[in-house]
């Protein structure tokens, strides 16, 4: 069995990947599971998200160039990134089984975990794709605008590539509206016309914009205690992922710290 695995990718930068792989990963440690944050991204973020020493050896770049195996690269349960992911990818280009490599990667920590994540880089390139072959679910996250749809429609072609060739188990976990302001119309009608398009794929949970979330990035803190209010979005998104993954007694527990 061993550890679920999820994907968060998106075709376009900035749709709030990191932010969801950091404070999913900080909901479901706080119900008691063990929780691997894989960084796939060279840039780094999901990494400084975390407060990891930038310094810190080996990472994941190592890890995919086979310099060094992936249970001494994880650092406090982070596997983190740098720029030398960019060089990694390079490398890992050429070689055969270069799809393969990650989900081979992490074989030896998936009995240590209950969960997985994996946080993307923005392109569609070798590195999401190495992410969707060792994944069992995918999670996309889609900025809410009307020209997002068609991000998201290019990031269901690659998932589709990968369940047609290398990962015909990925399953869908769902898209994720983020950054949205519900309140107007513009918000509604794209999340009501991406409804009409992926259908129940579209998560009810929606995440609300706030400079907030800049400012915990900033400050290496969770959202869930800088600000509980916007927090409590993630903990609905949450609670949704877990009956889509079918995890009651996690949501007992989620239930619990969020006394409802
Ligand atoms: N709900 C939100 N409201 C407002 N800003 C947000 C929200 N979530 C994330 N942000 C901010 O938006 C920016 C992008 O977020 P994040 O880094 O999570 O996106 P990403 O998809 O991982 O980006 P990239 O594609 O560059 O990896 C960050 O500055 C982050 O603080
Ligand atoms: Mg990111």
């Amino acid at each position: 069995m061993g550890a679920t695995t999820i994907a968060v990718l998106s075709q376009k930068g900035g749709t709030g990947k990191t932010t969801s792989v950091r404070t999913l990963t900080d909901v479901f440690r706080r119900i008691g599971l063990d929780v691997l944050a894989v960084d796939l991204d060279p840039q780094g973020n999901l990494s400084d998200y975390f407060d990891v020493d930038p310094e810190a050896t080996p990472t994941i770049a190592d890890v995919l160039t086979g310099r060094a195996p992936a249970t001494q690269a994880v650092h406090d349960d982070v596997l983190p990134a740098n720029l030398s992911l960019a060089e990694a990818e390079l490398a890992l280009a050429g070689k055969m089984g270069r799809e393969l490599t990650l989900k081979r990667a992490l074989k030896p920590l998936r009995d240590s975990y209950d969960f997985i994540l994996l946080d993307c880089p923005p392109t569609l390139g070798l590195l999401t794709v190495n992410a969707l072959v060792a994944a069992d679910h995918a999670l996309l996250t889609t900025e809410a605008q009307y020209f997002a749809l068609q991000g998201v429609e290019q990031a269901l072609e690659v998932i589709e590539l990968a369940r047609d060739g290398l990962n015909p188990d990925l399953g869908w976990l769902g898209v994720v509206f983020n950054i949205a302001d519900m309140r107007t119309r513009h918000s509604r009608e794209a999340y009501d016309s991406l409804r009409e398009h992926v259908g129940r794929k579209l998560l009810e949970s929606t995440i609300r914009q706030s400079i907030a979330y800049a400012e915990a990035a900033e400050r290496a803190v969770s959202i869930l205690d800088h600000r509980p209010d916007l927090g409590a979005d993630y903990l609905a998104l949450a609670d949704e992922l877990l009956v889509r993954l079918r995890r009651p007694e996690a949501r007992e527990r989620l239930k619990a710290l969020t006394g409802t």
